[in-house]
């Protein structure tokens, strides 16, 4: 159950992106739109294991919530510590970690997952960079159940640029399966997700 965290999402989250804009890469959180069609690979049923990454102050972790069994589990890995604080403090069942994205495998190994059943990205990718975002999904590919799902979103505008065309080109080289959604146009900005499933194996 959510509880109201002493400031609200959007100025934490405003303040975050006026610290640290080169690692928030937004300047508002996700619409719930978005959320919801991020949140559609979350299994409904029994007990799935769900890792959010890049969860800032929650706008998706309250859409994988509504369709989350209570009894599944759901770990959040959040870079900032204030946003990390936050998202603890708002949402007092999800697992937050306060850890770099690019350290999934120990995130997992320390809780004792080795298995995930959908994996919800909200990593600004393009602040990023390939090698890092190499080794993320490399993580991702390595702990998706063989019928889970991970997905991402990409801001419209930014799709022709170098940047989110290789993203593309890499998630095309993890999974075998990459479907882009229609767009999301009531988000700022306008965006799409990639569904992806079935990743190479190594
Ligand atoms: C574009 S915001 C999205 C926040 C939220 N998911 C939403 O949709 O409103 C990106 C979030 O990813 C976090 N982040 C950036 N790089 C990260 C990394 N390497 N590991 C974990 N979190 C990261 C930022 O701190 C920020 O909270």
């Amino acid at each position: 159950m959510r509880v109201s965290s002493s400031r609200g999402a959007l100025p934490v989250f405003l303040s975050a992106v006026v610290r640290r804009p080169k690692v928030i890469g937004a300047l508002i959180p996700s619409s719930p739109a978005l959320a919801r069609r991020l949140a559609a690979v979350v299994p409904s049923t029994e007990s799935p294991v769900v890792v959010e990454l890049g969860a800032g102050t929650g706008a998706v972790s309250t859409a994988i919530a509504r369709r989350m069994p209570e009894s599944g589990r759901h770990v959040a890995v959040e870079l900032d510590g204030e946003l990390a604080a936050h998202l603890q403090e708002a949402f007092p069942r999800i697992d937050v970690a306060h850890a770099n994205a690019i350290h999934l495998d120990t995130v997992l190994a320390e809780r004792g997952l080795d298995s995930v059943d959908a994996v919800v990205g909200g990593l600004p990718w393009s602040l990023i960079g390939p090698p890092q975002q190499q080794r993320i999904l490399d993580h991702v590919a390595k702990v998706l159940a063989p019928n889970g799902a991970f997905t991402t979103f990409a801001y419209l505008h930014a799709l022709p640029l170098g940047g989110a065309r290789s993203f593309r080109e890499l998630l095309e080289a993890t999974f075998d399966e990459v479907l882009p959604t229609r767009v999301v146009w009531r988000n700022f900005p306008p965006a799409l997700t990639y569904v992806c499933r079935r990743p190479h194996r190594s």
